[in-house]
């Protein structure tokens, strides 16, 4: 995976902004103009809001993109106490919690709060979602099929392990509420194969379509 990472200082608060992991989701522009402003250098200020405001917004990047470091001793970013991914309409899955991603070796690739995750099949930077999704038109639903069985009687707190196999699904090994965006449907889950080669006809689901058509978890031109 790919990293590039700037840090912004400001008087009560240290910004680092993973510039490969934004999607542009303009969360944070949205919400702080005054401190996020792509057309002015640097594109952070730090200091053109209250630090609180600014510490909800960075939480709200949902990409991991943006974290931060309270150096008033003001909180920290806190862990939810549950998992969630939200499959996004035509984009990736969101995941928002105790979540660690590991190579199928046991290496790990990254531990953190908040990340997309690419399900199209065509980013950059597998696993993470790089926008390709938007750039090639990829058109998938967010709904969770209604006949998926809700994992019953499970404990909801604990990691959530993410395993990008080799040329083939996501593996979550861990509780977590899956959701669609603007869809009520909603199940708790403990293991799933979540696609990620775009194919799947029972998407979010793998259906081991990504053998049919040669997934390869490479970058887009050795696919
Ligand atoms: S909220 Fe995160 S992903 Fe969206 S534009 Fe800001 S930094 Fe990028
Ligand atoms: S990863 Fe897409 S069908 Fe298995």
């Amino acid at each position: 995976m790919k990293e590039d990472i700037h840090q912004y200082s400001g008087e009560n608060i240290e910004i680092s902004y993973n510039v490969q992991r934004c999607i542009h989701a303009r969360e944070c522009v949205n919400r702080l103009p005054a401190v996020f402003n792509p057309d002015k250098r640097p594109w952070i200020d730090p200091d053109n809001a209250d630090v609180a405001d600014l510490a909800d917004v960075i939480t709200a990047c949902p990409t991991g993109a943006l974290h931060f470091e309270r150096t008033d001793g003001g909180p920290e970013e806190t862990v939810p106490d549950e998992n969630s991914v939200t499959v996004a309409p035509d984009g990736p899955l969101y995941l928002h919690g105790d979540i660690e991603i590991t190579t199928s070796d046991d290496e790990t690739l990254l531990v953190n709060t908040r990340v997309a995750l690419c399900r199209c099949g065509l980013s950059e930077n597998k696993p993470l979602c790089d926008n390709s999704h938007s750039d090639t038109g990829f058109q998938a639903d967010s709904s969770i099929a209604e006949d998926h069985e809700e994992t019953e009687a499970i404990e909801r707190e604990g990691t959530l392990h993410v395993v990008p196999a080799p040329d083939g699904p996501l593996l979550f090994d861990g509780a977590f509420e899956l959701h669609g965006i603007g869809d009520d449907s909603t199940v708790w889950d403990a293991n799933a194969a979540l696609c990620r080669c775009g194919g799947s006809q029972d998407k979010p689901f793998c259906d081991g379509t990504h053998a049919e058509i040669g997934f390869s978890n490479e970058i887009q031109s050795d696919q």
